[in-house]
């Protein structure tokens, strides 16, 4: 049987960074199933899919032309047989990815798909449900936040926009997320809380890893 953990916690607060460094050092898997949505998001844009149509995007779910691939360094998104990663991680397809998150025929068609990336490998998984809907008989569960402030900061810079413009989107999302009735974000139960507000990504993997050895006595 293989072991995962799932990390969960609003945009920017840091998952990804912090699952793929804990997986490093562990040797295991990770995904961020944010990029199933970005990668659907990506592709209803480029195919000129109704974004408010459930059906559609439904349909868009099961097409082959699209794919998301697991690496050590980020999880990637094949479209049309190109490498289109680079593009789904930007903001704007980040918030078209959270307004087709809020259909439940699409987070159910894109469920099996997540679990799978835990067949025989020990896994990381990040995202809003891991704990909740995707894992939730995860070995060990993780809940990542920070103030509103600090994760647009942090995005700022990564996107070269003003904080403003970038918390503005985020409290969006976060809205979307946290209020939509399928799967919304929400604390698993018996999730382990790391608010990084004040702290680097150095501290908040040791954080994490600390409590890894201490549970899973890895
Ligand atoms: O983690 P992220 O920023 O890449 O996620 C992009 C959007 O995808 C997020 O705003 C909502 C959706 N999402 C989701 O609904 N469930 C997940 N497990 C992961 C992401």
């Amino acid at each position: 049987m293989s072991l995962v953990i799932t990390i969960d916690g609003p945009a920017a607060s840091g998952k990804s960074s912090v699952s793929r460094e804990v997986a490093s050092h562990l040797g295991w898997s990770w995904v961020s199933t944010g990029a199933f949505y970005r990668g659907l998001a990506y592709f209803a844009k480029a195919k000129g899919i109704a974004l408010e149509s459930e059906e559609d995007l439904v349909e868009a779910c099961k097409s082959d032309s699209w794919k998301v691939h697991l690496s050590a360094e980020k999880t990637l998104v094949f479209c049309d047989g190109k490498d289109v990663t680079e593009s789904i991680y930007s903001d704007a397809v980040g918030t078209v990815a959270s307004q087709v998150s809020q259909f439940p025929k699409v987070r159910k068609e894109l469920l099996q798909a997540q679990r799978n990336c835990a067949y025989g490998v020990n896994l990381i998984a990040e995202g809003r449900d891991c704990g909740t809907v995707v894992f939730p008989e995860a070995d060990l569960k993780f809940y990542i936040t920070a103030s509103g402030k600090n994760r647009a900061q942090r995005r700022a810079i990564e996107e070269g926009k003003s904080v403003a413009e970038v918390q503005e989107s985020q409290t969006v999302r976060d809205q979307q997320d946290t209020q939509r009735k399928s799967a919304p974000l929400q604390i698993p139960e018996n999730a382990h809380v790391v608010d990084t507000s004040d702290m680097d990504l150095q501290q908040v993997v040791r954080a994490v890893e600390e409590k890894v050895k201490d549970t899973l006595s890895l």
